[in-house]
């Protein structure tokens, strides 16, 4: 008998509570019995995002919210600013083609944050640009962005939004949609909201829904407008993932239960152990200077390939971590602390990965990194 534990950033594990709502008999969406759920999800929705708004709850990948805040914020011939350093950046941009938007590149180093101040200067020569699309967690590089900042230099432009993609951030890193001042949010289930994929959410400031007023790209699926206003009687424009919002009104109960600083305060925890334990097994993480609290990605040492690790870890110890994706496969490898994570996970993940590599060979300190994430949990 092996156990698996699921260290990946996305999907992530699923608490019993809502593994158990999803056994129960499927109930029909045009209930007053699925509209009081829903409604409870939608207000727990509102605490997530910190926000007094809506939060629309579409049933696809995150990347479907992705799609409608492309399509349902703009028009034909629109140009956007996009922030490009990982794989999730680059999918902004290719939304973007795929609807004739003007692409503005901001190519940032994978691994490296983002200069606010980079994005201010290419607004200023550039007034036409409606819209910066910017991913907070760059889940590809394991990089948290300066959103606030962003946020405080996107908010001057009268004609521009800013759209975050928050999908492996929000309910992980603090994310106060109304106090920064963010336009658009999109998120998804399969991260630290703690549900398997399926379910996509999309909030939109009042600058963000005058734009929908204005825009004329294709829609049909993800429109916002018709899904806000079904929203406002508790339902949906098209047959929900009832059993994703079942389980998401269970997860949405424990984030609340938690409280959103605590959770924070976990993530941070998890993630400073992680990375204090990478570096004393003698690793070096790819993103030094601004690292995400929901996902540590570490650099294999030269001559060894990153999806060793990755294959070690799984096939013999039932570890499931992520490797690198496009130019970084085989050069990293991504342990996630993100959703429903706690301290013997990241034990877990740490003894193992001492252990696979040794096992392939490195000089590794068995305990060195264990000892260095007591150190931390003790310290705090
Ligand atoms: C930051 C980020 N953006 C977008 C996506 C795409 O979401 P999905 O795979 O749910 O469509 C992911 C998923 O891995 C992600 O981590």
């Amino acid at each position: 008998m092996k156990k698996k534990l699921l260290l990946s950033p996305g999907p992530t594990p699923v608490p019993p509570q809502a593994l158990l709502a999803m056994a129960q008999p499927i109930i029909h969406h045009r209930t007053p019995e699925y509209v009081e759920i829903f409604n409870e999800v939608r207000e727990k929705l509102k605490y997530l995002f910190q926000t007094k708004n809506e939060v629309l709850t579409l049933s696809s990948s995150g990347t479907g919210a992705m799609e409608g805040a492309v399509t349902n914020l703009l028009s034909k011939g629109d140009k956007a600013l996009v922030v490009i350093g990982g794989k999730f950046g680059e999918r902004w941009a290719e939304i973007c083609h795929s609807y004739d938007i003007e692409v503005v590149p901001l190519e940032v180093e994978w691994g490296m944050g983002v200069d606010p101040n980079l994005i201010a200067e290419t607004l200023e020569k550039d007034p036409e640009i409606k819209a910066v699309y910017t991913t907070m967690n760059e889940t590809s590089t394991g990089v948290v962005y300066d959103i606030e900042n962003i946020a405080k230099i996107v908010q001057k432009k009268e004609n521009c939004i800013l759209v975050v993609d928050a999908i492996s951030a929000i309910g992980a890193l603090p994310c106060p949609t109304d106090e920064w001042g963010l336009d658009v949010v999109v998120a998804g289930s399969q991260k630290a909201l703690m549900i398997p994929p399926g379910l996509a959410f999309a909030c939109l400031s009042d600058k963000a829904w005058g734009f929908v007023e204005k825009s004329t790209l294709p829609k049909y699926y993800f429109d916002f407008k018709k899904e806000r206003k079904n929203l406002l009687k508790g339902q949906t424009a098209y047959t929900p993932a009832v059993s994703l919002v079942v389980a998401i009104k269970e997860t949405l109960t424990m984030i609340h239960d938690e409280g959103l600083e605590n959770i924070f305060h976990r993530h941070d925890r998890l993630a400073r152990a992680t990375r204090a334990a990478v570096k004393a097994i003698g690793l070096e993480l790819l993103a030094p200077q601004s690292p995400s609290n929901a996902v540590t990605a570490v650099k294999a040492p030269e001559g060894v390939d990153a999806q060793e690790i990755v294959k070690k870890m799984k096939g013999k110890y039932g570890m499931i971590i992520a490797g690198g994706q496009a130019h970084l496969k085989g050069k990293i490898f991504r342990i996630a602390h993100l959703g429903y994570a706690d301290l013997s996970d990241t034990f877990s993940a740490i003894a193992c990965l001492e252990m696979s590599c040794k096992e392939l060979g490195l000089p590794v300190t068995l305990g060195a990194g264990i000892r260095a994430a007591e150190e931390i949990f003790l310290a705090d």
